[in-house]
């Protein structure tokens, strides 16, 4: 920030930057006229009120007499001054409804108690008038520097929302309350609101589990973000011959699918997994710093994230010259019915675990087939050995939302042991991953991974793939990159 003086603070008690230019008191008055009125036009009320509004009224009847806070969270510092980009915490974002694009760093909703249930309320740091210097002088929330935010009046307008001054706040929590919090969100608030570790656990989990079950704004984009990764797809397919004429190759996929993020959404939901030959392998290989070479398999884990912060998670796994050999399609093919399986295994009344264990029928049977299992994959499926789980140590899949892992504060029995409902967003994702030091296998096996993630709707007869049109069979893998390539 700057100041008008030439000191090391700002009037707001914030250092100024030794690089930054003082503002003499000539200009800081000059600074205060001339400036016609700017009101937005056309605002008009989220389509995501009517849904939010149905998830606060059943907050509030769990929570009777209590008061909910829930931080939008702070910008975090990269480096020196410069901040990561924000965004919202999941929670906050999930009962207002607020788009990444009208979001504010160290906003508030609050849920009040009242006599006949709670009011909502959401304190935000709003467009700040053209009389106080502000606007030009604060690097982290100025106009001139950041960008126009909402008034009060329009944030009300458009979620519906009764809006306060975060200024305000502390004065607002001197009425004290028996309070929850999402902790560890806003260092300022959190130090405002005495903890009780256990009532804050009880209350993520109840806030987590209340997600798993998407309503149908929620259903309409979650598609909308799997629609854009299917396009981030095929971007990433187009650019394979670029790949492959550079080092580090894996860099120039990477970054054609974040343009398709930042294009369409807000941002990846999750950083990338570009894994190309051995890197596969590697589960959480986001270095993506490797050669892409001809020849090779290249997994690629990624998913847009929308303006809403709903986010698509899927994965692929290509034959970089757009053929797959005759080892990798068998490996491939492993991967593939294991998804069939998991796949058809989702549906209203299955157990969550369910999808998982029809996966992993499916990869003990191809180690079995392959004959690297030591014993039978029927005795490998047994809960005291699952020696297959060496070629696939991860889980085969999990709920999905507004956090690539949602619903993650559920317990074992609201997740892994839950029956699946009508609503329920989840990916199956089994893999294969042969490491290249595996000599269990032979020497054209090793390095091969292969992971294949779809996103799932379970409806009222089965299940619906969301992201079914990015193909899946490697027979449609390889006619889809002819055509992308030609
Ligand atoms: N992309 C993270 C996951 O698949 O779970
Ligand atoms: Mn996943
Ligand atoms: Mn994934």
């Amino acid at each position: 920030m700057n100041s008008g003086s030439n000191s090391n603070n700002n009037e707001k008690g914030v250092e100024v930057r030794t690089h930054d230019i003082p503002v003499a008191d000539a200009m800081t008055e000059f600074m205060k006229e001339g400036w016609a009125p700017s009101p937005l036009t056309g605002i008009s009320s989220h389509p995501s009120i009517p849904f939010t509004q149905l998830r606060r009224d059943k907050l509030s009847k769990q929570y009777v007499g209590k008061r909910l806070i829930f931080p939008s969270g702070s910008l975090k510092v990269r480096s020196n001054d410069s901040d990561y980009q924000f965004r919202a915490n999941s929670a906050f974002s999930w009962f207002t409804g607020i788009v990444a694009s009208d979001c504010v760093p160290d906003s508030l909703f609050v849920m009040e108690p009242t006599t006949s249930g709670h009011e909502a309320l959401l304190f935000i740091h709003p467009r700040s008038p053209r009389n106080d210097s502000e606007f030009y002088k604060d690097t982290r929330f100025g106009e001139f520097w950041v960008g126009r935010r909402m008034t009060l009046e329009e944030t009300e307008t458009k979620y519906g929302i009764k809006v306060r001054q975060i200024e305000s706040i502390e004065e607002f929590l001197k009425d004290k309350k028996e309070t929850l919090l999402v902790r560890g969100e806003d260092s300022a608030i959190d130090k405002l609101v005495e903890e009780n570790t256990e009532s804050e656990k009880e209350f993520l989990n109840y806030i987590s589990v209340m997600r798993a079950v998407k309503d149908k704004y929620e259903i309409d984009e979650m598609q909308k973000a799997i629609d854009a990764s299917v396009r981030g797809f095929a971007d990433m397919v187009r650019v394979f011959p670029a790949a492959t004429s550079v080092a580090r190759g894996e860099r120039v996929i990477e970054a054609a699918f974040y343009g398709r993020a930042r294009l369409e959404g807000n941002d990846n939901g999750y950083p990338s997994i570009v894994a190309s030959g051995a890197h596969a392998c590697v589960l959480h290989w986001i270095k993506n710093d490797g050669d892409v070479l001809p020849g090779d398999l290249i997994l690629i884990d990624a998913g847009v994230e929308v303006e809403s912060h709903y986010t698509a998670d899927i994965t692929r796994t290509f034959p970089v010259n757009g053929k797959f050999t005759e080892a990798q399609r068998k490996i491939y093919m492993i991967v593939y019915k294991a998804q069939q399986a998991g796949i058809a295994a989702v549906k209203p009344g299955a157990k969550f675990k369910d999808f998982h264990a029809a996966c992993m029928v499916e990869i003990a049977k191809g180690a079995e087939e392959l004959g690297v299992l030591p014993i039978s994959a029927e005795e490998s499926l047994k809960e005291e050995n699952g020696l297959h789980r060496r070629w696939q140590f991860h889980g085969s899949g999990h709920h999905l939302g507004i956090d690539v892992h949602d619903c993650a504060h559920a317990r074992k029995e609201q997740y892994a042991e839950a029956v699946l409902e009508a609503g329920m967003i989840l990916t199956v994702e089994p893999g294969f991953y042969i490491q290249p030091d595996d000599t269990l296998f032979p020497e054209e096996y090793r390095g091969i991974g292969v992971r294949i993630e779809d996103d799932i709707l379970v409806t009222e007869s089965g299940a619906k793939i969301l992201s079914n049109a990015l193909p899946r069979h490697p027979d449609e893998v390889e006619a889809y990159m002819a055509k992308l390539l030609k």
